[in-house]
């Protein structure tokens, strides 16, 4: 059914002979900006473009410093430090692994480390950080914070998507995303026109008129395919949602007791998007290893703190918390194709081990 939908989306964009930021990326974007509740929405060609764009937005460059999470996907840091910026690794809570608003405020306050210019909130495997605490404590310090909500779509706090709390927000469609293309594509969401106008030009060349770059820009063009492809997964969206919500549910009632096994606590007030779940157990390594005899890819994108990759050496080194929550992480798998059948089948492989 969905395979026939994208076939004739694939003939749509043929038939139409326009393949990057057309009429399809157009309406893509008032769609998800609707969705969402955010003002305006700016199509790219991928997440970490995306998270780029809005770092150079807010005034990112050389020699800067931007504040992240010691537990976070690789895209992070890398978007940083393509605008020749430097990375400030801030250690997770040791519940929800997200973001700590107490050792920011820590890393914020010290003024022999320098400024910092932004700080970049990733909502880990679609639970939302502490918000409040953040936005606080860069606001009394006058910091852009910047979502990511690449791995968020669908998730909530306080009654308002993820991806629209701040100023300026990102999201990957990476395929695996809840709101997955059929490729790369992403998406910066902002409150202003002028900054809307700003990416548009930075996301093609700088070019406000075809040809003349006012600013040097990059080539982060949205193809018409993806967003032809997007549009139709997003009038699905609601119901993959609430399979991922409901498989959540499913293996929370057959693992919340557990011995050595721990769960991503849940913020009061949010609702989780459920891009991955994620367990956490000190028997960690025999776990991957009765899982992977089970067919089941136990990986975690984040499972090595960023500062201890050889990437960043020699990044501020804030990781005590994220060291010991990462080398004991386990994913699940969480998408709408698995059955409930499958997901007490692997629970019950998982008690057993941990019996
Ligand atoms: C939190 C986060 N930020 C950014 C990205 C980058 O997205 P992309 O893979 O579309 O470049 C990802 C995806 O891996 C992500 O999970």
């Amino acid at each position: 059914m969905l395979r026939e939908q994208l076939h004739r989306m694939l003939d749509v964009v043929i038939d139409s002979g326009q393949w990057v930021l057309g009429p399809q990326v157009e309406a893509l974007e008032l769609e998800i900006a609707a969705l969402l509740e955010v003002p305006h929405a700016v199509a790219t060609a991928s997440g970490t473009d995306a998270l780029e764009l809005a770092l150079r937005l807010s005034g990112v460059g050389v020699g800067d410093r931007v504040a992240l999470p010691s537990l976070c996907p690789s895209a992070v840091p890398c978007a940083i430090a393509r605008c020749g910026a430097r990375c400030v690794v801030i250690d997770v809570e040791a519940d929800s692994w997200n973001l700590c608003p107490k050792r920011l405020a820590a890393v914020l306050l010290d003024s022999h480390l320098g400024p910092i210019k932004a700080v970049v909130a990733v909502h880990l495997f679609g639970q939302a950080v502490d918000w409040v605490g953040l936005d606080l404590q860069c606001r009394q310090a006058g910091v852009t914070l910047i979502e990511d909500a690449s791995q968020a779509f669908g998730g909530e706090l306080s009654g308002r998507a993820l991806g629209s709390l701040g100023k300026l927000g990102v999201m990957s469609c990476y395929p695996t995303k809840n709101l997955g293309a059929l490729g790369d594509a992403g998406f910066v969401f902002c409150s202003e026109a002028a900054q809307r106008e700003q990416l548009r030009c930075l996301r093609q060349y700088g070019w406000r008129q075809r040809h003349i770059s006012e600013v040097p820009g990059i080539n982060s063009r949205m193809d018409e395919l993806q967003a032809a492809f997007l549009r139709l997964k997003l009038t699905g969206s609601r119901t993959a949602l609430q399979q991922r919500a409901d498989l959540a549910e499913l293996y929370t009632r057959h693992l919340r007791d557990c011995p050595d096994l721990s769960l991503q606590v849940s913020r009061l007030q949010a609702r989780h998007a459920w891009h991955q779940f994620v367990i956490r157990s000190p028997r960690a390594a025999s776990l991957a290893g009765e899982l992977i005899k089970h067919g089941v890819d136990p990986g975690v994108s984040c499972r090595v703190p960023v500062c201890n990759q050889p990437a960043w050496d020699g990044v501020r080194h804030d990781c005590g918390t994220a060291s010991a929550v990462g080398s004991q992480l386990i994913a699940l798998p969480m998408h709408p194709g698995i059955s409930a059948g499958e997901v007490i089948h692997l629970c019950g492989v998982i008690q057993q081990v941990l019996a």
